[in-house]
Parts: structure tokens; sequence; C-alpha cells
């Protein structure tokens, strides 16, 4: 698998999933340009270690959530890149509670990041995928927007709308040759679950078949397929990578 000379825009890559992706990308021949929304100094981290593997790298400090700051953004890109040729929509946050404590705020920051955010970035830099040839999309959704987990509604309801939103989009955007995909991680080993309590995660670590959380890499891996030639035959598909939590009905 490789991806000589494209180009990859990816969300949320300061740290965790989005931070793999992007060395992973680098890796094999991409060029990359991410987005972060507060940590400078984790961003200058991951420029350097792309530099480090040989690819061009632009950071760029934003909140996906916010529509203009993406647009700005663009017109950034366009002076140090021709064009992008993959979009990783991976920017996401937690604001977990149960649903009747859980305040409007919570609801707005989940849906205004996780899937506006997704909404902006795709709709800002579609025309530029549309330009390149055979160009790809990779969701970050998740094993909780297919299941449903409790005090996860907001974030539930974001990543279900995700899937949605890969399925459909898949469909309009395929006589362009973008394929449109999506991956829902199970528990990976990130900052995110920092606000899990340690009860909380035993139970979960139980109910996993493989008895092991994920570690970003996981994700990559899948990632680095999906946006390979290796998939294009693929779109519209959500991919499960949880160690097989699904499957512990009974
Ligand atoms: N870890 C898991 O177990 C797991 C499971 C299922 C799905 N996921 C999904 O995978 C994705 C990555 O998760 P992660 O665990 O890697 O999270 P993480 O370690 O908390 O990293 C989140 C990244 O997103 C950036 N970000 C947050 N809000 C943003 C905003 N408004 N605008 C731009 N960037 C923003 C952060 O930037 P700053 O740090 O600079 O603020 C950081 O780079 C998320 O969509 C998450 O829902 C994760």
């Amino acid at each position: 698998m490789n991806l000589n000379n494209k180009i990859a825009l990816i969300t949320g890559a300061s740290k965790g999933i989005g931070r793999a992706i992007s060395i992973k990308f680098a890796e094999n021949g991409c060029d990359i340009i991410f987005f972060y929304k507060s940590n400078e100094k984790l961003a200058n981290k991951v420029a350097k270690e792309v530099k480090a593997i040989g690819r061009k790298v632009l950071p760029i400090k934003l909140d996906v959530s916010n529509y203009i700051e993406v647009e700005r953004a663009k017109l950034k890109i366009r002076k140090n890149f021709e064009h992008i040729n993959i979009l990783v929509n991976n920017a996401g946050i937690l604001r977990d509670s149960l649903f009747e404590k859980m305040s409007q705020e919570q609801w707005d920051d989940v849906i205004n990041i996780n899937l506006t955010g997704v909404f902006n970035c795709t709709r800002v830099f579609l025309e530029e995928l549309i330009k390149s040839e055979e160009a790809s999309i990779v969701n970050i959704t998740s094993i909780s927007g297919i299941y449903g987990n409790v005090g996860q509604t907001n974030y539930s309801a974001s990543k279900s709308g995700i899937i949605g939103f890969t399925k459909a989009l898949a469909k309009e955007v395929a006589g362009n040759s973008i394929r449109v995909n999506a991956i829902a991680p199970g528990f990976i080993e990130t900052d995110i679950w920092n606000q899990l309590p340690e009860h909380i995660f035993q139970r979960v670590l139980k109910k996993i078949p493989l008895r092991k959380i994920g570690n970003p890499d996981h994700i990559a891996n899948t990632a680095l397929f999906l946006a390979s030639k290796d998939a294009k035959y693929i779109t519209g598909q959500v991919i499960k990578v949880d160690g097989g939590i699904g499957l512990s009905v009974l």
C-alpha cells in the first residue's frame, strides 16, 4: 500500500488517532495538512515527526465547528499545495452525561464539533477532492454510533450521523470517482479516555473478545488501506476496528 505523491488533510491530528494517521500516511509517501484545536506544542511535535520522515507538512490551528475558519484555511492551503486527494474527518470530543442531566451546551458542543465539523470540512474541500484523481474521504465514527452507549446520547447521535452522512455522500460523489468510507473504532488508547473512570474501563475490557484495548496504529492501518488504491472498489462502508466487541452479545 502506498500513497506516493498524495496530499492528505487530516482533522484533529495533534495527538491520538489523528496523529497516528498523519505519521502512517507520511511513512507511505503522503504530504500532510492537519487541523488541531488548541495544543500548539503537540501539533508542532507531530509536524516535526512528519518532516523527519521527509514529507511536507502544514499544521493549521482552527475549530472544525466554525465554517468560516475552515474556509479561511482553504486559502492558506491553496498557497502551499496544488490539490488534496484525501480527507480524513477525525476531530472529535466527548462530553459524557446521562441524558437526564445533559446540558444544552454538552449536546451542542458534541454535535457541532463531531458532526457539523464533518459537514464543514467536507463541504469546503469537496471541490478540491473532485479536481484530484481518485479521491478518498475517511470519516472516523465510533461503535457508540452503531450500538449506542450509556451516557453518550450526544456522542452516539453525532457518530450515527456520520454513518448516514458517509453512506449518502458515497452515493452522491461516486460519479466523481470519490470514495467515502468510515471507520468505527472500539476502545482505543488515547487521551479521550482520560475522562473514563477506572471501574468502567475494567468493565469494558471484559467485554472485548481480543481482551485488550486498541491502539491508534490499528485505526491508522485501516485508514491507510481505505485511502489507498487497494480499496478502490470500496465505498459507503463502515469498518469496525474494535477487537470484536460488537460480537459480545452472547
Ligand atoms: N479513542 C477512542 O477510543 C475512540 C473510539 C471511537 C472513536 N474515536 C474517535 O476518534 C477520533 C479521534 O479520537 P482520539 O481518541 O484520537 O481523541 P484525542 O486524543 O482527544 O484527540 C482529538 C484531536 O482532535 C482535535 N480537536 C478536538 N476538537 C477540535 C475542534 N473543534 N477543531 C479541530 N480539532 C479538534 C484535538 O486538538 P487539540 O488537542 O489541539 O485540542 C486533537 O488533535 C474522534 O472522532 C473520536 O470520537 C475514538
